[in-house]
């Protein structure tokens, strides 16, 4: 009898081995293996896991990468749908740069972007279009870096055809979809030494940039949660993306597949990857109500369903013992928000639906009674932000080194907002990227930014398909996560 048992639960095992292709060490492996990943994985103590490759012989971190200082930073821009245009425009504005080349599918939009060229009394670029359009750009010899704003599924093949051409490469966000995507931008950053930073511009807002500051000059204290978030409800744009592309790819994938406006600046002020990083989270959906009715009115008969739930939840929690927590919904009729918070040990940041400060002194004062100085018991009302002249005066003390930062004689938060894009912030992620470009610094967001940020859609959705199970972020810095001990930004002198 034993002996049968011990028989039957080899073959069990066996069977298991042969459709999870996995060596499902641990509890309910195989019921678990059951989910596709785009890289291996396994479950260890209750933890989904996945692969993370060894370096491969010839590639360098990219952990402070300087590249040779450019004099002129030569571009060429693929993807000029909604979003591309603005970003050419933008670029005119900024000292240094040659505008080599505009690429989209569709040659009539590359070719509208002359105009901005023209306007700004620049040459006009060289026009690329077509699928494979992108190819050539890439392989051309006048442009340094490749700006992508193309749809999401075309990302990386660009990104990847741009480096290995030995391009720099700033890529819209998300700029990857699954983790095998992040891996594939890492490797190829490291392997051809060229920087690739995702285009994060909600890092850049002047309250983001101000709080950042805050934060790193200690004005909260220990920073213990932060949240972040994407609520904007698409319905008047869903219909407005080439080939439906934004849509078809929601009614295919749950998950928080547009995490990085949220998780980004919340990892600047958690200095993640320079000291922390992140470790596992879990994530939850609610079902598709209005995603499944929007698919069906728009896709008709290629697809009945949306896999994407209307709004999701994720949490994530640091190696050093800190939470994150994540909200997406473009599906339901909300207020824009991003959230955008930060709770310290010694002060609160919030800027949805109203932008303010908490300091704890402040608090305090504010609850003690003038006639014998304890609590008033009464006073919660008084638990609340910083009166305006006290925000008013901190903002001005700690605002950021970038938004001082001169430019034509004025300081980049005032020419910004002349310039223009999300009310300058857009700007000033351009203006950065040349600047470090043309002075040879290491960007804001590294490549390991880009990978971390990004592979919240398949880590969200690996979660999710699985009873909301933890699920490791990968460590794409290969173990160099601590060796920096604070987010920097840096500058010529
Ligand atoms: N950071 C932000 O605030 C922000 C705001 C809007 C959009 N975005 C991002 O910008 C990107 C573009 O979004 P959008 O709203 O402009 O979408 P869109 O559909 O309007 O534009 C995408 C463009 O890419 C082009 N394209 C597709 N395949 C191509 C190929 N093979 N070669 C060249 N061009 C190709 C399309 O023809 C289209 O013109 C997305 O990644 C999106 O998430 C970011």
């Amino acid at each position: 009898m034993r002996r049968t048992k011990t028989i039957l639960g080899a073959l069990l095992f066996a069977v298991c081995l042969m459709f999870t292709g996995c060596g499902c060490p641990q509890e309910s492996a195989c019921q678990a293996n059951k989910f596709k990943a785009s890289v291996d994985y396994k479950i260890v103590d209750g933890v989904i896991v996945l692969d993370e490759p060894q370096r491969a012989p010839g590639q360098k971190s990219m952990i402070e990468f300087r590249a040779n200082p450019l004099e002129t930073v030569r571009v060429g821009f693929v993807g000029l749908g909604m979003r591309g245009p603005g970003a050419v425009q933008r670029f005119t504005h900024i000292e240094g740069v040659a505008i080599n080349g505009l690429c989209d599918k569709y040659a009539e939009r590359a070719e509208g972007c002359q105009a901005f060229l023209e306007k700004a009394g620049m040459p006009k670029a060289k026009v690329y279009s077509g699928d494979e359009g992108y190819k050539q750009l890439c392989e051309s010899d006048d442009i340094d870096l490749v700006y992508i704003a193309t749809s999401w599924q075309m990302h990386v093949p660009v990104a990847l055809y741009a480096m290995e051409h030995g391009k720099h490469v700033a890529i819209e966000v998300p700029s990857a979809n699954t983790v095998e995507e992040c891996w594939q931008l890492v490797d190829a950053a490291e392997r051809n030494q060229v920087h690739c930073m995702i285009l994060e511009n909600c890092c850049y807002d002047h309250y983001e940039l101000t709080t950042l500051n805050m934060a790193q000059q200690g004005v909260f204290g220990e920073i213990i949660h932060a949240e972040g978030a994407y609520i904007h409800n698409l319905e008047p744009y869903w219909k407005h993306y080439a080939d439906n592309w934004r849509l078809e790819y929601n009614a295919a994938n749950n998950g928080d597949v547009y995490a990085t406006h949220g998780v980004g600046p919340n990892c600047q002020a958690m200095n993640i990857h320079r000291g922390d990083k992140l470790d596992y989270l879990v994530a939850m959906s609610t079902k598709s109500v209005n995603g499944t009715k929007i698919v069906r009115e728009q896709m008709g008969e290629k697809a009945d369903t949306c896999m994407h739930g209307d709004q999701i939840n994720t949490l994530i929690r640091t190696a050093k013992g800190y939470t994150i927590d994540m909200q997406h919904n473009v599906m339901t009729p909300r207020p824009y928000s991003r959230m955008y918070q930060l709770v310290g040990t010694e002060g609160f940041a919030n800027k949805y639906p109203t932008a303010g400060y908490t300091f704890k002194l402040d608090q305090l004062k504010s609850i003690a009674t003038e006639e014998t100085g304890a609590p008033n018991i009464e006073a919660l009302d008084h638990h609340s932000f910083a009166p305006a002249s006290v925000v008013a005066e901190m903002t001005e003390k700690y605002k950021h080194p970038v938004q001082k930062q001169l430019v034509n004689g004025q300081p980049l938060q005032q020419y910004s907002l002349s310039v223009g894009g999300h009310g300058g912030m857009d700007f000033i992620m351009d203006y950065r990227l040349v600047y470090c470009l043309r002075n040879g610094l290491p960007l804001d967001m590294d490549v390991y930014d880009t990978a971390e940020w990004s592979a919240m859609g398949e880590l969200t959705r690996i979660s999710i398909e699985n009873g909301s199970k933890p699920v490791k972020v990968p460590d794409f810095t290969r173990g160099d996560w601590n060796k920096v001990k604070e987010l920097k930004f840096y500058f010529a002198d």
